[in-house]
C-alpha cells in the first residue's frame, strides 16, 4: 500500500536519510567535506587554526605534548578564559548584545549584555578576592539555574580559582564529600531555586553540607526566592549582594597557564566514589569554541538555547564557555518544562525567537508522550537546528523531533561526548553531513575514533565493539582530582595510548557511528549519569540491608530505570515501608536522581563460585530475558526464585 510520505509511519519504515539541503549548506559555517581528510593530515595545524582565533596574552610555543596518557595542549600559552568569554568582545558591537538571557520559572527574566556580564563578573571576581581567594583555590558552586551561575563561575575563571559546580539535585552528603574531596575553600549557594512551582531548599542543604567540611572558610548566598533570610550564619554566611556591594568595576584577568586548571567537575564511574574530573584552560576553551561554531552553526545573530543544566558538563561547555568564547546570546532556564503548562519550551522558544535548540532524547521522549498539542500553540519557525545529547536517541525520537518541533526544515545534530572529553567528538556538522536518525554520524575533524573489539582490532561494518578515540583532543581530560593513578587505570589501561570510552557501538557500512550506551556499570537515567556502586553503597548503608546490587533496566522515556535488588538482614522482613524507607535514603545519601524506581527484597543474590555478583543475570531478569549463561553460577535456585518474584510484582 502506498504511504504518504510524509507520515511519521512512513518515515519509520524506511532508511530514511536526511541531507543537509541546499539553502543550509550555503550559509553553514563549514561545508566542505575535505575539511575532514585535511584534518586528520595535520590536527595540531587543525586545532591551531581555532586557537588562533582567541586572544592570548602569550602564544603558545608547542601546540602538542603528547606522553602518553598525558597531552598539554597549546604549550607555554597564557590566556584567561573570561577575558576570551567575554572582554573580547567588548571593542565591537558586540558589547551591547545580549550575552545571556535569562527567564526564571515563575516568569521573571534578565537580560545580560556582554557589558552588563563583563561588570558583575568584575564585581564578583574582587568580592571573591576580598574573601582571600587566590589562584589556584578551589570553588565549590551549588546554585540553581539563574544568572549568577555562570558570573560566579566567569568570576572563578578571571582569578584563577578552579570552581566545582554540583548540580543543585545533589544532597548534603553528595555536597560534603565533594568539598572535602576538593578541599574547598568557599561554597556558593542560593537561599532556594524555583522548581515546577515549589522551593528547592539549596541553603539547607549547603548549611547541612557543612557540618563534616573543614576547609570551608564562607559561605556565599544568592537571594533568590527570599523565604530563608534567618537561616544565615554569622560569620560564616555573606549575601551575595553584599559581597559585591561597592566593589570595584573592572578586574584584571589574571594570566593562566594554558594547563592551568580551569575547573573539576565530579562525575560518577565504577566505584562508589565519584571522579573529580579536571578540565584546564587553553585546549578546553579552543576545543569548546571550535566544537560549538561548527556543529551547531552559530552565527552573529543567533538565540542559542541549551536546555540542559549548568551543574553538568553540558552547562559548562555548551550553555557558558563554548557559546560564550563565540560572543553568542545563550538562554538559560530556571526551571521545568511543563510549569506552568506542559508548553513551557515552546513559549520560550517562541518568545525569544530562539534559533538553535539543544536538549536530551529523554526530554524528547517526554515531550512525544505530552502530544503535538503543546508544541502546536506556537509559533516555533525562528528554529533552524536542533541537537541532542547525552544518550543514545532512538529514531522514532529523532522524528518527531525533526518534525514537530524543527519543521522537517531543521538539520538535528546527535552529539556524542562525555564529562571527561569535555567536547563534543561524535556529532554531524549539519552543512556536510547526511543524517541518519539515531546515529551521532562522524567523529569531529580531528578527531579519530573506533569501533574494537576485546584486543582491541577494529570490528568490521555492523559488528559491536567498543568505541575507544585514538588521539589526544585539545578538551580532554588531564586527570582525576586526587587521584592520578585511576586516571591510567581508568581510561588508558585496557588498550595501550588510547582513550577507552567506556561505550558500546558499531560503525556501519558508511562509517557511521552507533552508540548502544555504556559497557560498564554507570546507568544513564535522563541523561543523568549514575553509578550502580554508589546506589548499592546508599543502600547498604542503611542498618536494615545486608546486600544490595542495582542494575539499569530499559525505559521508554527515561532510557534506563534503576532496579535494586536487595537482601535484608536477619531480622527485617521486607514490607511496603522498607521499600518506601530505602528510596529515601538514596535520595538522602546522593539525590532524588539516584532513588531507584524498583526495589526488589531477594534471601540472597545470585553469585559466581567466587562470589562475584552477576548483574548480567539481575540486568535479564529485569528485562524480562531469557537468561543468559548461568553454568558459572554458585546457586541456581537464586535465580529461579528471583524470577519468580520479579514475574509477580510486575
Ligand atoms: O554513554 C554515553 C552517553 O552519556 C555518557 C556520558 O555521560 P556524561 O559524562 O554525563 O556526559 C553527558 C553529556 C555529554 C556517554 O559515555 N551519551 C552522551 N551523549 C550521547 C550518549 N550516548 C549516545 N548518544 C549520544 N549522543
Amino acid at each position: 500500500m502506498a504511504q504518504d510520505s510524509g507520515s511519521i509511519e512512513a518515515l519509520l519504515h524506511e532508511d530514511r536519510t536526511f541531507p543537509p539541503s541546499e539553502e543550509f549548506k550555503k550559509q553553514a559555517n563549514i561545508s566542505d567535506p575535505n575539511i575532514y581528510e585535511e584534518a586528520l593530515k595535520d590536527p595540531e595545524a587543525f586545532w591551531a587554526k581555532f586557537a588562533d582565533e582567541l586572544d592570548w596574552i602569550k602564544k603558545w610555543d608547542k601546540v602538542l605534548q603528547w606522553d602518553p596518557p598525558h597531552a598539554q595542549w597549546f604549550v607555554g600559552g597564557k590566556l584567561n578564559v573570561s577575558y576570551n568569554c567575554i572582554d573580547r568582545h567588548l571593542t565591537s558591537a558586540r558589547r551591547n548584545k545580549a550575552a545571556i538571557i535569562w527567564e526564571g520559572e515563575p516568569g521573571d527574566r534578565q537580560v545580560y549584555t556582554y557589558w552588563d556580564l563583563y561588570r558583575e563578573v568584575c564585581r564578583f571576581a574582587n568580592g571573591l578576592k576580598s574573601l582571600g581567594v587566590k589562584k589556584g583555590d578551589r570553588i565549590t558552586i551549588y546554585l540553581p539555574m539563574i544568572p549568577e551561575l555562570p558570573i560566579a563561575m566567569l568570576a572563578c575563571a578571571r582569578i584563577g580559582a578552579p570552581h566545582s559546580v554540583v548540580f543543585g539535585g545533589f544532597s548534603a552528603e553528595a555536597i560534603r564529600d565533594r568539598l572535602n574531596d576538593s578541599q574547598s575553600k568557599i561554597l556558593i549557594t542560593a537561599d532556594g531555586g524555583y522548581r515546577r512551582g515549589n522551593i528547592i531548599q539549596l541553603k539547607q542543604n549547603a548549611d547541612e553540607s557543612l557540618d563534616g567540611a573543614p576547609s570551608v572558610e564562607k559561605m556565599i548566598v544568592v537571594r533568590r526566592t527570599g523565604h530563608a533570610d534567618e537561616n544565615m550564619v554569622d560569620g560564616r554566611d555573606i549575601w551575595w549582594h553584599d559581597l559585591v556591594e561597592g566593589q570595584p568595576l573592572t578586574c584584571e584577568p589574571e594570566p593562566m597557564d594554558s594547563e592551568d586548571m580551569l575547573y573539576l567537575l565530579y562525575t560518577s564511574g565504577t566505584t562508589g566514589k565519584p571522579k573529580g574530573i579536571v578540565h584546564t584552560t587553553g585546549g578546553y576553551l579552543v576545543g569548546t569554541y571550535a566544537t560549538t561554531k561548527w556543529i551547531f552553526d552559530l552565527k552573529e545573530d543567533d538565540v542559542y538555547w541549551c536546555t540542559a543544566d549548568i551543574g553538568w558538563v553540558t552547562g559548562h561547555s555548551y550553555i557558558v564557555y563554548g557559546p560564550l568564547a563565540n560572543g553568542a546570546t545563550t538562554v538559560m532556564y530556571e526551571g521545568s518544562p511543563d510549569w506552568p503548562d506542559r508548553d513551557r519550551f515552546w513559549a520560550i522558544i517562541a518568545k525569544y525567537g530562539i534559533t538553535i535548540c539543544y536538549t536530551a532524547p529523554t526530554a524528547i521522549r517526554t515531550f512525544m508522550r505530552w502530544g503535538e498539542e503543546y508544541p502546536e500553540r506556537h509559533d516555533l519557525t525562528s528554529l533552524r537546528l536542533l541537537g541532542t545529547v547525552g544518550e543514545p536517541i532512538n529514531p522514532e525520537a529523532w522524528v518527531w523531533y525533526w518534525k514537530n518541533i524543527g519543521g522537517g526544515r531543521c538539520p538535528v545534530v546527535d552529539t556524542w561526548w562525555q564529562t571527561e572529553t569535555g567536547m563534543v567528538l561524535i556529532t554531524p556538522l549539519p552543512g556536510i553531513t547526511t543524517l541518519k536518525p539515531g546515529s551521532a554520524t562522524r567523529a569531529f575533524p580531528g578527531i579519530e575514533a573506533e569501533v574494537v573489539d576485546e584486543s582491541g582490532a577494529p570490528v568490521g561494518p555492523g559488528a559491536g565493539g567498543y568505541l575507544v578515540i585514538k588521539r589526544p583532543w585539545p578538551a580532554m581530560l588531564r586527570t582525576l582530582y586526587g587521584d592520578p593513578d585511576r586516571y591510567v587505570e581508568q581510561y588508558w589501561a585496557r588498550y595501550p595510548d588510547i582513550y577507552f570510552t567506556a561505550d558500546g557501538a558499531k560503525i556501519d557500512e558508511d562509517g557511521y557511528f552507533w552508540l548502544l550506551g555504556r559497557v560498564d556499570d554507570v546507568i544513564n537515567v535522563s541523561a543523568h549519569r549514575i553509578s550502580t556502586m554508589e546506589v548499592e553503597s546508599a543502600l547498604v548503608d542503611n542498618s536494615k540491608v545486608a546486600e544490595a546490587a542495582c542494575i539499569g533496566r530499559t525505559d521508554e522515556i527515561k532510557g534506563q530505570a534503576i532496579v535494586a535488588f536487595v537482601t535484608l538482614k536477619d531480622h527485617v522482613t521486607g514490607s511496603e515501608e522498607i521499600v518506601a524507607e530505602l528510596k529515601r535514603h538514596v535520595t538522602t545519601k546522593i539525590g532524588a536522581m539516584a532513588r531507584p524506581d524498583e526495589i526488589y527484597f531477594t534471601g540472597e543474590l545470585p553469585k559466581t563460585r567466587s562470589g562475584k555478583i552477576m548483574r548480567r543475570l539481575l540486568r535479564d531478569i529485569a528485562e524480562g530475558r531469557t537468561l543468559g549463561d548461568t553454568t558459572t553460577l554458585a546457586d541456581p535456585a537464586v535465580v529461579q526464585a528471583l524470577m519468580e518474584q520479579y514475574g509477580e510484582e510486575e
